[in-house]
């Protein structure tokens, strides 16, 4: 299969009627064209459009608000997430659950939770793995035969099969110098970061350049001192530790990812 060059980013309305288009073909009762511009307008970031090509092949939605019992909290809830069938089992699915997962986290909320439908194995699959929990069926959810299995993740906790470096085999197959970015960012530079409520992200890594793309999250994105936190920690650590890699890039929310 070709390698595929995607980028993520922040849907537009120009984008609309492929989004559509898409939904249409992923599930049996397609939501109107009205609630994407809700989510859109609501919550810019939340909403992320995969591209190939400048075609849009899939599309997540996560919308967060206050949490009630703690106010300085939030909660998330990934409302839709669909890829053109042109373009499954490519691993896109897993990158857009992976980028909203972190943008939860960037947002402060201490839970995700979701709906899948209870016939869907494939999604229940692919949220299982990264540690999302069936917490319970809500019967009837999509109309009178089809109920949803409530799902739900704790966003501090690290137990998603992708992220972890003890298993991390199952990434080394295609992603060797991804897996050590991550074990040497979970044992050198995040217990840090973490202590001062930050984290850090991976989003890309182009392992025939040896480009690195992070981004920082948490406290680290409002603090002045990032820029330092960057280049100090990280950048040095990550070329220290690991010689292929070669450049190490800050990237924000909103810009375009390549993945
Ligand atoms: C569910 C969906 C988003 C997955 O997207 P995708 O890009 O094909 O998924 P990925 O290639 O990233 O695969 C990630 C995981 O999903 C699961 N998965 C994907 N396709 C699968 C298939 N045909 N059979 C079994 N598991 C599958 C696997 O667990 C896979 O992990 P692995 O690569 O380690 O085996 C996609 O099938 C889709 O758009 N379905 C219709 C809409 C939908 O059901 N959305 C979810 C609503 S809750």
């Amino acid at each position: 299969m070709e390698p595929l060059e995607v980028l993520l980013r922040p849907f537009r309305i120009a984008d609309l009627d492929q989004v559509h288009e898409i939904e249409r073909h992923s599930f049996p009762k397609p939501w109107p064209k009205f609630s994407f511009v809700v989510f859109h307008y609501k919550e810019p970031d939340g909403f992320q459009v995969a591209t190939s090509n400048d075609q849009i092949i899939g599309y997540a939605i996560m919308a967060t608000e206050r949490a009630r019992i703690a106010p300085h909290e939030r909660t998330a809830h990934l409302a839709n997430l669909a890829i053109h069938t042109d373009f499954r089992q490519r691993g896109i699915g897993r990158r857009l659950v992976e980028t909203m997962i972190a943008y939860a986290k960037n947002m402060n909320a201490h839970e995700i939770t979701l709906e899948v439908s209870i016939h869907n194995g494939v999604a229940r699959d692919l949220y299982c793995k990264f540690g999302f929990v069936e917490r319970k069926t809500i019967r009837g959810y999509y109309g009178k035969r089809e109920d949803a299995i409530l799902m739900a993740k704790r966003c501090l906790e690290r137990e998603d099969k992708y992220s972890s470096p003890n298993i991390g085999v199952l990434m080394a197959k295609k992603e060797d110098i991804r897996e050590r970015v991550e074990t040497v960012l979970n044992e050198l530079i995040r217990p840090s970061l973490r202590a001062d409520g930050g984290d850090i992200q991976v989003v890309d890594v182009n392992e025939d350049k040896g480009i690195v793309k992070l981004r920082l999250m948490g406290q680290c994105t409002g603090c002045p001192m990032s820029g330092n936190t960057f280049y100090n920690m990280v950048e040095k650590t990550l070329k220290e530790k690991i010689p292929e890699v070669k450049s190490v890039r800050q990237v924000s929310w909103g810009q375009y990812l390549e993945v």
